[in-house]
């Protein structure tokens, strides 16, 4: 290795720094170009931000779910500076980005969870800013879906289900879109009489997705579905979500740290860098993007 090629600031060799440098976007943990390499990068891509109008035409002209100049965060942490997202009635959107970028802050702000010390969150044509969770759910049609283990171990599958639920007016339609999940999803109902518990992996993910639509959402917030499971679990989540696009008409905003698997299903991806928008177009558009490849999917 010739000595020229050497960083500069780490005298790293070209060699070892390759070496590194791994599969951000894999989802593996064999960790990565590093964290502060890959946030100066993403800075740089941000310098030529999309405008409002660029992110409208790429929701098809008319946007379901918007954000606009959205200052939000936690406590009086700011955490996203003016976060701009337009999406159409139907599609499916994933942000991608570094550890820390807000992308998972962007969906607690649509459901509630932040802080909005300034802008406009819309749903349809509803102002929801300043909607609490327990509103989105019940009546801006609006589901967060919750992970890691957040199903009732000691419950059925069934009471999961009903659980999802609870903010129904009676209790009876929270049994009668239980039964609908278990039409549309033998492997569930196979086990409904068993507790939570004995579920494998991916069809403890598909409980944590079908209890949401109990409450029948119109926009799902899901956040990493592909976190934890085997590749053959991956995949099926994925189908699930493209079902629940396709034919269900469901918007669909994710976070995935796998941004090969998001970007290749999603119809629209952003770039989210430093809690501010910094590249979206579509899907298979950023898949090809030089820079998304090198910086997270490990090209
Ligand atoms: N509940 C919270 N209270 C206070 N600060 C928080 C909270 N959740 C996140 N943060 C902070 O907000 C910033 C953005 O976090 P966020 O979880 O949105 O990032 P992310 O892009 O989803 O990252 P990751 O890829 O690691 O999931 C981080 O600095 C984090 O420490
Ligand atoms: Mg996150």
């Amino acid at each position: 290795m010739a000595e020229d090629n050497r960083d500069k600031r780490t005298g790293e060799s070209e060699e070892e720094r390759r070496r590194r440098i791994s599969g951000y976007g894999e989802g593996g943990v064999d960790v990565v170009m590093s964290v502060d390499a890959v946030a100066r990068e993403a800075e740089r891509i941000a310098e030529n931000a999309p405008t409002p109008e660029e992110l409208l035409h790429l929701a098809g002209g008319d946007a379901f779910v918007s954000i606009e100049k959205l200052h939000a965060g936690y406590g009086r942490m700011e955490i996203l500076h003016g976060m701009e997202l337009r999406l159409g009635k139907g599609q499916s959107l994933c942000l991608i980005g570094p550890n820390g970028a807000g992308k998972s802050t962007v969906l607690h702000s649509i459901f509630g969870f932040t802080n909005i010390y300034s802008g406009v969150i819309r749903i349809g044509e509803r102002d929801v800013t300043h909607m609490k969770p327990n509103q989105k759910l019940k009546e801006a049609g609006v589901a967060y879906i919750l992970q890691d283990n957040s199903v009732f171990p000691d419950m059925t599958v069934e009471e999961n289900l009903w659980m999802g639920g609870f903010l129904k007016d009676r209790p009876e339609e929270a049994k009668e879109a239980a039964e609908r999940v278990f039409e549309k999803y033998p492997r569930l109902a196979a086990r409904r009489n068993q507790p939570a518990r004995v579920l494998s992996g991916g069809e403890r993910r598909l409980l944590e997705i079908s209890r949401a639509l109990v409450m029948e959402p119109e926009v799902l917030l899901v956040d990493e579905p592909s976190i934890g499971l085997e590749p053959r679990f991956i995949d099926m989540v994925f189908e699930i979500l493209d079902d629940l696009q396709r034919t269900e008409g469901k918007t669909i905003i994710m976070v995935e740290q796998n941004a090969k698997k998001g970007l290749e299903f999603a119809d629209i991806g952003y770039v989210l860098v430093s809690g501010q928008l910094a590249k979206a177009g579509p899907g298979d558009e950023l898949l090809e993007d030089p820079d998304v490849g090198r910086l997270f999917l490990g090209g």
